[in-house]
């Protein structure tokens, strides 16, 4: 388990930015809603339109991905999970007429989930070295793979950004080396989406049952 002082400072940072911009992409730490809409249409690429699924939605922020969802048709269950209790405050009453949707706080995987999706949980490493923050990432995918009955997906700002934009406060990992540890040891059924415009990729992990 990573060092809770980790999760609390993480929980502060995300708390302030909501403090400070509101219910609204910069108050989750995206630069505005086009790109943020852009990462969601990456992610629920896993997901199929029909079906009385479970999804979670791991680091929710005021829960954007569900409005997305049910804007584009999807039915299914929905649970959001956040490490800063005011986003899940804001989440659970933007959405409160939404009878098959919960949210609640902590960083814990609930047992039950069909698919986890995440968008933007690893970016910003406050500060953390390098194998500490990579550590944590790792950690976090592996509990994605054991958990998540039927698939995961996350995103992950690329090594392949132009040098000159690159900032030292956030985490930039490597696309082939977790595509490599996705198929190796999780599934054979792995997407790296690397062709949209942000200067991130989505790795779409699917588990096929077999039988
Ligand atoms: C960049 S924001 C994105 C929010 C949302 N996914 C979206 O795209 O609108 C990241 C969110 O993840 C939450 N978060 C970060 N690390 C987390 C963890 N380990 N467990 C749960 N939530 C986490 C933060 O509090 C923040 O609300």
């Amino acid at each position: 388990m990573a060092d809770p002082s980790l999760f609390a400072q993480v929980s502060d940072y995300y708390t302030g930015k909501l403090r400070a911009h509101g219910e609204t992409a910069q108050g989750v730490d995206w630069k505005d809603e086009v790109s943020q809409a852009l990462r969601f249409e990456q992610l629920v690429k896993l997901l199929p339109l029909e079906g009385d699924y479970l999804v979670l939605d791991y680091g929710c922020g005021y829960g954007a991905l569900l409005d997305y969802l049910r804007d584009k048709g999807y039915g299914c269950r929905y649970l959001g999970l956040d490490v800063s209790p005011e986003m899940v405050a804001v989440a659970a009453k933007r959405h409160a007429a939404d009878a098959r949707a919960k949210f609640r706080q902590g960083v814990g995987i609930p047992a039950g989930v069909d698919y986890i999706l995440c968008s933007g949980v690893f970016n910003v490493r406050l500060g953390r070295g390098d194998e500490e923050w990579q550590a944590y990432l790792m950690e976090t995918l592996r509990a994605f793979a054991a958990a998540a009955r039927r698939g995961f997906a996350f995103n992950l700002l690329t090594t392949y950004a132009d040098k000159d934009k690159m900032r030292p406060d956030l985490h930039y990992a490597d696309p082939c080396r977790l595509f490599d540890w996705a198929k190796r040891e999780v599934s054979r059924h792995v997407a790296l989406l690397h062709d949209y415009d942000l200067y991130e990729f989505t790795l779409i992990v699917r588990k096929i049952l077999e039988g």
